[in-house]
């Protein structure tokens, strides 16, 4: 977890700086599309994520999945929003898989999609992904 003293007040604000913080470290010399992702755990903290490609264009991580891995990992479990920054004018949705994650792993958390301008959208999970497939069909 990231964490700097000059940061804006909770909220989505906040959600927006850390995802747009991370997206300034992605790695994206394929797309150069570069997308950030900030988790915020229901404590309070922020794990961030950023996209990630290869060479091998398919093992690239998009910035969600690395933001809800990174979490997972640190013990995380309780989550309550995300938000997604990227610089297109429509702001970027997450992708399937990634919704399949974040479906999976954070539940029907606010998703707040932001472009660099700060034009945000805001659905929640359930909403992005109707009907999923969970363990609750297994
Ligand atoms: N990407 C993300 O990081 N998140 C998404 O939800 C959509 C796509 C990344 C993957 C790839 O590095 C680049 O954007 C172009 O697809």
């Amino acid at each position: 977890m990231s964490r700097s003293r000059k940061r804006p007040a909770g909220g989505l604000d906040e959600l927006a700086f850390w995802a747009r913080r991370a997206r300034a470290l992605a790695h994206a010399p394929f797309s150069r599309f570069k997308v950030g992702a900030a988790l915020r755990a229901r404590d309070g903290q922020i794990v961030t994520g950023c996209n990630i490609e290869n060479a091998s264009y398919g093992l690239t991580l998009c910035a969600e999945r690395v933001a809800v891995f990174k979490a997972i990992s640190e013990g995380l479990r309780d989550f309550d929003a995300v938000a997604v920054v990227a610089a297109s004018r429509r702001p970027t949705a997450p992708c399937g898989p990634c919704r399949q994650i974040l479906w999976e792993f954070c539940g029907d958390v606010w998703v707040h999609i932001v472009n660099l301008k700060g034009r945000a959208v805001t659905r929640r999970m359930s909403e992005l992904l109707p009907l999923p497939f969970d363990s609750r069909n297994l």
